[in-house]
């Protein structure tokens, strides 16, 4: 959740620190910080507050140096103060550490740390790792580094500076992302690509338990008996312009409004029209293997588990194969079943949700297949699963989810379809349905124009205290991910619920200024959702209707509608989670909230 930059070279250390750290602020940002070695010591500049701030620190207490490390903090241990934010240093003020995760035995150590004399200056968990690291034996800072995580449990992603080796990071993970840049002469460290970008494209993602030595001259990985390891070279798919906010006020709006061309390079090259059936190699199946398949887990959290919930309807309607979706901070600990023909699939944007990672793992170690949904190349989820399917949503930096939830959905799709394929659903069948998803990227797009409409109606609620949504079947999902949309970036409180489960309860909550956004595409269910919103107006709430464009037949319940194009259902969410995400978006700007970085919020959870 936090981000960590380094960088050893021949440049300017602190501007490449601080450019990277702009980049990695929308993943956590209540305090900044860097550290640089320059011959007078470790220099640190920090503060609580934004990257903004902290450049205005820089231009008025500037330092220099060709190697540094810096951190943009999202607090877990200890308030958001400029004491607490990193680089932490050691009682000689000759080493420094960033670090991303939590050290979950903090306390003992820092107990007896401070029985043996050394000097906590902050609230962290954070700070307990420099004075191991000081305290460690070893001729080189990456022996002292491997010596001190001995004695560490929980998670980070680090990254130590010493004064006695200026022309040196050592980066160690467990359980936090850290990827190395290799430039020309020059060599980055970065918890998250888009850091790393402005300099290099080649990236070597650290598994965890590596140590990485980084200089001026190359880079080393080990292990944890200082074993050298080989990894790698990547290259990063994207370029700084997938993460510039071109005209758009935020990145939330460029987000949604990207979705049609999102849509179409999910489904890019993966549609075999002739044989009405998906192409996924990546998901390394055979056919065999696939026959075989007796349930499928869906293991996920927040927008990614709503995704989760629509894969559950499509899977099993186009496969007949029985699909459970798990919250994967639940399912974690649970007992874990040994259930034969069981194929377990972590859906996750980031690739790096410490849940949704630790679901994957247990899963694997009772035996299942393991699959990840993932939108981040190379991330720990895609590379622990033993096969999937690549979003290729491109970067995702709006902290409220929005083009990777319809990716997602059309990545289930194509799911439901490959496996339905092999499991009886037809030629004809899966042709119909490769067609339409060839449609939907036009159909997004005609979505996408409703933008206005929605806007006037968001100036209509925007002083709501509360908003209930409500759908059924494929619906249902779309209803909390519209009430979680509204509530993360608006502070609105708002609950989704099944259309029919409101009379056992929420229907309580009912009056004049309720609104009831209701989802109510012309499928199956339709009917069903009009008997529950003539309940709602027999108790005067205000009704919200997002229908299909079509005959005008909830005029006389609806209080405002809004039609989006008729799609086969089993495509309809990607559809009608639309206007509620905008509905969401404008709410909240005209409540004066900061819509890409919401309060209490940070992109990609790492922690647990
Ligand atoms: C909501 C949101 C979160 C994430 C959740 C899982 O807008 O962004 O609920 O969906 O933290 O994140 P990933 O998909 O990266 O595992």
């Amino acid at each position: 959740m936090c981000g960590i930059v380094g960088y050893v070279g021949a440049g300017d250390a602190v501007s490449v620190l601080v450019e990277g750290l702009s980049r990695l602020e929308y993943r956590g940002y209540d305090s900044a910080g860097v550290a640089v070695l320059n011959g007078r010591g470790v220099e640190t500049r920090k503060l609580a507050g934004r990257i903004a701030d902290l450049r205005d620190l820089l231009a008025r207490d500037p330092v220099h140096g060709s190697c540094g490390i810096g951190h943009t903090r999202w607090a877990t241990h200890g308030a958001p103060t400029e004491r607490n934010a990193h680089p932490h240093i050691d009682c000689t003020g000759s080493l420094a550490l960033v670090h991303n995760g939590i050290i979950e035995n903090a306390n003992v150590l820092r107990r007896r740390l401070e029985q043996d004399g050394h000097d906590f200056r902050t609230e962290t968990d954070t700070e307990t790792l420099i004075h191991l690291i000081e305290e460690s034996p070893g001729t080189t800072l990456e022996a002292r580094v491997i010596a001190a995580l001995e004695h560490v449990e929980g998670t980070y992603g680090i990254a130590v500076v010493a004064e006695a080796d200026r022309r040196k990071i050592v980066v160690a993970r467990r359980g936090s992302p850290v990827l190395l840049g290799v430039g020309d002469g020059e060599f980055l460290i970065a918890s998250d690509a888009s850091a790393l970008l402005g300099h290099t494209r080649s990236v070597v993602h650290l598994n965890d338990g590596d140590v990485a030595v980084v200089t001026a001259d190359g880079y080393r990985i080990l292990d944890r008996e200082a074993r050298e390891q080989d990894r790698v070279v990547e290259d990063i798919e994207w370029d700084l312009d997938a993460i510039a906010l071109g005209d758009y006020p935020h990145f939330m709006l460029k987000e949604i409004c990207e979705q049609a061309n999102t849509v179409r390079s999910t489904l890019r090259g993966r549609l075999l029209a002739a044989d009405g059936t998906a192409r996924l190699n990546g998901l390394n199946l055979t056919a065999r293997q696939c026959s075989r398949i007796r349930r499928i887990v869906i293991v996920a959290c927040g927008t990614s588990w709503h995704a989760g919930l629509v894969g559950r309807h499509v899977i099993e309607e186009l496969s007949g194969i029985p699909v459970s979706v798990e919250y994967a901070s639940e399912y974690r600990y649970r007992r874990q079943l040994r259930l034969p023909g069981t194929v377990t699939l972590a859906i996750s944007q980031s690739g790096e949700t410490a849940d949704t990672l630790e679901a994957l793992r247990a899963a694997k170690a009772t035996g299942s297949t393991v699959l990840g949904l993932v939108n981040v190349v190379g991330s720990t989820i895609a590379r622990e699963a033993e096969g999937g399917i690549y979003l290729h949503a491109g970067p995702e930096i709006g902290v409220a989810s929005t083009k990777a939830f319809t990716a997602q959905v059309v990545a289930l799709l194509l799911l439901g379809l490959y496996l339905g394929r092999q499991r009886g659903l037809s030629v004809q069948e899966g042709r119909a349905l490769v067609g339409q998803l060839l449609a939907l990227p036009q159909l997004v797009e005609r979505t996408l124009a409703i933008e206005s409409e929605v806007r006037s109606l968001a100036a209509r609620f925007a002083d709501a205290p509360n908003a209930l949504y409500l759908g059924r079947g494929l619906s249902f999902p779309v209803a909390l991910e519209g009430a979680l949309k509204l509530k993360e970036i608006s502070y609105i409180h708002a609950e989704g619920y099944p259309a029919a489960e409101m009379k056992h309860g929420p229907i309580a909550l009912i009056d004049e200024n309720m609104p009831v956004v209701c989802l109510a595409p012309r499928d199956p269910l339709y009917t069903k959702v009009v008997s529950a919103m003539q309940e709602v107006k027999a108790r005067g709430g205000r009704i919200i209707a997002i229908t299909t464009e079509g005959p005008d037949d909830l005029g006389h319940l609806a209080d405002h509608q809004i039609a989006v194009p008729a799609a086969a259902p089993l495509l309809s969410p990607v559809l009608t989670v639309i206007p509620l995400q905008l509905l969401a978006y404008h709410i909240a700007v005209l409540r004066g909230c900061d819509v890409d970085r919401p309060r209490n919020l940070a992109k990609s959870v790492t922690v647990e």
